[in-house]
């Protein structure tokens, strides 16, 4: 198969060998999808001003994250349930990103043991937290983790409900997780049509349960995780508990706000992802682009600024990183790429968003990632909570 181009021929790619069940679980967002679109469009209304005539020879990409050096400034962020994209998912993705020189971010809601994903990556691996089953369950997790070697541990703070998204629900995904045959029957076309999907599904174990949530009775099961969620919900008091549990750095994921921001820093973070959960929680809240230059403003330079969402090119990489992310972290850009074609497919996504980025960089006029700022884009005047020249020169 020829090299895909760009994200988008992941994503189509993708489509084609997933049942539409987990296509759509991957692709879709929450309620009207407002967020997951703005994510992408916000993008597209920040504009470059590039300096011409200055071509550098080459152009300096790695960077360094909470310590861990980086190939280049890109992170790949917790996506749970991948082993129902390629047999083996998350050790597939973790594999990978170590070849890159990249992070991973294992999600608690993984269907692979996080010791057996941590052993197969030769880079960095952070494991992101949620207090399913509470917090003997959690601590245990966390434990494990760090008997392990992860390096961080990423909190996620938007999720103290599942999103709407309505596009499981229309695909059966009510159904298919009662795993009784005559409701599952009734979905069974989206299935049989994608036999690749189908025979590697079967052969990994068939609907898996989350080795990483053992509850007294066992792992999770998989149709248990909405309540789960709903009843373990982080709230501030729970991050001064984790930070005793863990001694390591903390990420705070899912940050809108300055407020937030500054909340998340005085709990003892080390870092921060600007992150609306790539529009599957909240539906409504800002592209994350778009609220970034209050978070990086509020925080003063206090905690590393991290930010996801809609991120499908090299250069947005750039656009995020001039309006003063330290590095971005991808979901569904290098989900695709796993789906349409395991561990080549994730290195595939990795590839062009990393020759994306040099090109950018050389059209741009700019010699190295640490040399990006402000004065490289423009912002609509709309946006302007706090204006990207306030920023200053990146450090
Ligand atoms: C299929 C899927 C599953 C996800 N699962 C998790 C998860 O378990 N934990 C979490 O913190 N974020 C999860 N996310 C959110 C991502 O970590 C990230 O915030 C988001 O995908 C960024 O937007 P993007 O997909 O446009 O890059 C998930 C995203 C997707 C697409």
């Amino acid at each position: 198969m020829p090299h895909a181009l760009n994200i988008e021929d992941l994503r189509r790619r993708a489509r084609r060998r997933l049942p539409r069940v987990v296509f759509d679980y991957i692709d879709g967002g929450a309620d009207g999808e407002v967020t997951l679109r703005e994510n992408c469009r916000a993008f597209e209304d920040v504009t470059f001003r590039p300096r011409c005539a200055v071509v550098p020879g080459s152009c300096g990409l790695d960077t360094t994250v909470l310590g861990s050096r980086l190939a280049f400034p890109l992170i790949l962020g917790p996506v749970g349930s991948s082993r129902l994209f390629h047999p083996g998912g998350e050790p597939a993705a973790a594999r990978a990103a170590g070849a890159a020189g990249l992070i991973y971010v294992l999600s608690t809601l993984s269907g692979s043991r996080l010791e057996d994903v941590k052993a197969a990556s030769s880079g960095p691996v952070w494991y992101q937290l949620y207090l399913c089953g509470g917090r003997d369950v959690a601590s245990a997790a966390i434990a494990r983790a760090r008997a392990a070697g992860y390096s961080a541990l990423v909190v996620t703070i938007d999720t103290p409900v599942a999103g709407l998204r309505e596009r499981d629900f229309r695909n059966g995904i009510t159904d298919i997780l009662t795993r009784r045959p005559l409701p599952v029957l009734r979905h069974s076309a989206q299935f049989l049509s994608r036999p690749g999907w189908l025979a590697g599904f079967l052969r990994d174990g068939g609907l898996m349960r989350f080795p990483n949530i053992v509850l007294p009775d066992g792992p999770m099961a998989y149709a248990d995780v909405g309540a789960a969620l709903e009843q373990s919900a982080v709230c501030w008091d729970d991050l001064r508990w984790i930070r005793e549990q863990w001694n390591g750095p903390i990420v705070i994921k899912g940050v809108h706000t300055a407020d937030d921001a500054r909340r998340a820093v005085d709990a003892g973070a080390e870092a921060l992802v600007v992150s609306n959960h790539g529009g599957r929680q909240l539906d409504g809240v800002p592209a994350t682009l778009r609220v970034l230059p209050e978070v990086v403003s509020a925080v003063a330079g206090q905690v590393e600024i991290l930010l996801d969402g809609g991120i499908r090119r090299g250069s947005d990489i750039v656009k995020a990183l001039c309006l003063g992310a330290r590095c971005v972290l991808v979901g569904r850009a290098y989900a695709y790429g796993l789906a349409a074609g395991g561990e080549e497919g994730v290195s595939d996504a990795i590839r062009i968003l990393r020759t994306d980025l040099t090109r950018t960089l050389k059209l741009l006029g700019c010699p190295s990632m640490s040399e990006l700022n402000g004065a490289f884009v423009d912002v609509p005047a709309a946006w302007a909570r706090v204006s990207p020249a306030a920023l200053g020169e990146r450090t």
